[in-house]
């Protein structure tokens, strides 16, 4: 299989747009979206999630307590509710500095919406996230990719945690490229792995084979650089081996620039930033 074609576009390392430029603007509604699209990311990266009702929308959290001003989780929620949900104050709240009295009232978006507004000009990065709530989303997300075209015209890719529903969206369309999303944790309390999502070793131990089955539907994998307690999970060994793999190495999620340099210089080839200006400056600097 030939390395995927967004990858020979002209950034050096593909500049990822976490959750829009969501350093910047309240993630994922349309404020952090055009900020990212303005700052010229090659990707948008989005969670999505499904409403009580079936319409794709775009958020992270399983719960809207953090990000809107109500409570609950999003799948009990229709889209008529949810469109009722203030998705911006609390970031004017969390960061006066920031704040914009344009984010007030910002609506969570349909993925509909997200394509409607920006069509094939930019590329998607969408998760489906947390299916062990949002049960049977990979058919409905993979029919409204082919109804855009964004199959063919490859302005998507699919990325999960979770390696059953990258599968299904491969058996669905195997033409949509997917990134394998990776996360080692250790619980704290016992020292032993977390079982949730842990599909492979730690990468220390990652074999070829851990490496070639990944590589059946996925073209990429995503790593995140460290653990909540800021020790290092991947290192340039495990990277490289990835590349020799050819897997694209897409690493999530780096905001500083002495991390966006230093994993540069180990070889990844994308990284998911909430400040898609401050990894382009990096690009520019080198
Ligand atoms: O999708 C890459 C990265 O966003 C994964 O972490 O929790 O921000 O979705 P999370
Ligand atoms: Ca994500």
């Amino acid at each position: 299989e030939g390395e995927f074609e967004a990858e020979r576009t002209d950034n050096e390392v593909k500049v990822i747009a976490h959750r829009g430029a969501s350093g910047h603007a309240p993630e994922q509604t349309m404020p952090a979206l055009n900020k990212a699209v303005k700052m010229e990311s090659d990707w948008l990266e989005l969670d999505i999630q499904m409403t009580a009702d079936g319409e794709l929308v775009a958020f992270h959290d399983d719960e809207v307590d953090r990000t809107t001003d109500k409570e609950g989780e999003v799948g009990d929620y229709t889209l008529e509710e949810l469109k009722e949900l203030d998705a911006g104050s609390w970031f004017n709240e969390e960061y006066p500095e920031k704040a914009d009295e344009s984010y007030e009232g910002a609506e969570i978006l349909t993925l509909e919406e997200i394509f409607d507004e920006f069509g094939s000009d930019v590329n998607y990065y969408l998760e489906t996230k947390s299916t062990y709530l949002n049960k049977d989303m990979e058919e409905p997300l993979v029919e409204m990719i082919e109804e855009y075209g964004f199959d063919e015209k490859d302005n998507v890719i699919i990325q999960s945690f979770h390696q059953d529903s990258l599968k299904e969206v491969h058996e669905l369309n195997e033409s949509i490229p997917l990134v394998q999303l990776l996360w080692w944790e250790v619980d704290e309390e016992t020292g032993e792995k977390e079982e949730w999502l842990d599909i492979t070793p730690a990468p220390s131990e990652m074999k070829d084979e851990d490496f070639e089955e990944i590589s059946q539907y996925a073209v990429g994998i995503g790593p995140h650089l460290e653990y909540y307690d800021g020790t290092e999970v991947i290192d340039e060994d495990f990277v490289q081996r990835a590349r020799e793999h050819d897997f694209m190495v897409h690493v999530y999620t780096l905001n500083e620039k002495e991390d966006m340099e230093r994993l540069m210089d180990w070889g990844v080839t994308g990284i998911f930033t909430d400040f898609p200006d401050r990894l382009h400056n990096v690009l520019d600097e080198r």
